[in-house]
């Protein structure tokens, strides 16, 4: 099935903000998750039916410090990811991690596990990613 784009402009957001400072994003803008423990994105996505499928954050941290977050989908947790810095804002990579969804609306919800918050994430891609940029985490 051909991999769909959400930007994470569009999602749900809990303690961030979007902005559009640093190029290279997709879409409008992205979202600068606040500096705190618990900040989340959350995009809901839809199966047509039940899958185990690549979910891909596009991501930017211009630190050179991990910013890890969690992972939850349907609101149960899947795993941690690490965020590592890419160089600087304007660098974007891709992280994949496989998941099961299914069938209707899925919740992915990625949250900030660290003082730092999360990166500046840009968009998940649901399906199998494409492009020179991105690695399995
Ligand atoms: C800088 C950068 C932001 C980033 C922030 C952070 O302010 O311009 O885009 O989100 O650092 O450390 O989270």
């Amino acid at each position: 099935e051909a991999a769909t784009v959400h930007e994470a402009e569009n999602a749900t957001i809990s303690q961030g903000v979007v902005e559009s400072d640093h190029a290279g994003y997709t879409g409008t803008g992205f979202v600068n998750y606040v500096n705190v423990v618990g900040s989340y994105v959350e995009f809901t996505v839809d199966a047509a039916a039940a899958e185990t499928t690549a979910l891909t954050f596009r991501f930017a941290n211009g630190t050179t410090t991990d910013r890890p977050m969690d992972i939850m989908v349907n609101g149960t947790p899947l795993r941690s990811v690490s965020f590592p810095g890419t160089g600087p804002w304007t660098s974007w990579r891709q992280t994949t991690v496989e998941a099961a969804l299914t069938a209707g609306a899925n919740t992915i919800r990625a949250t900030a596990t660290t003082a730092n918050g999360g990166p500046n994430l840009d968009s998940l891609t649901v399906g199998t990613p494409s492009g020179p940029d991105w690695s399995v985490a």
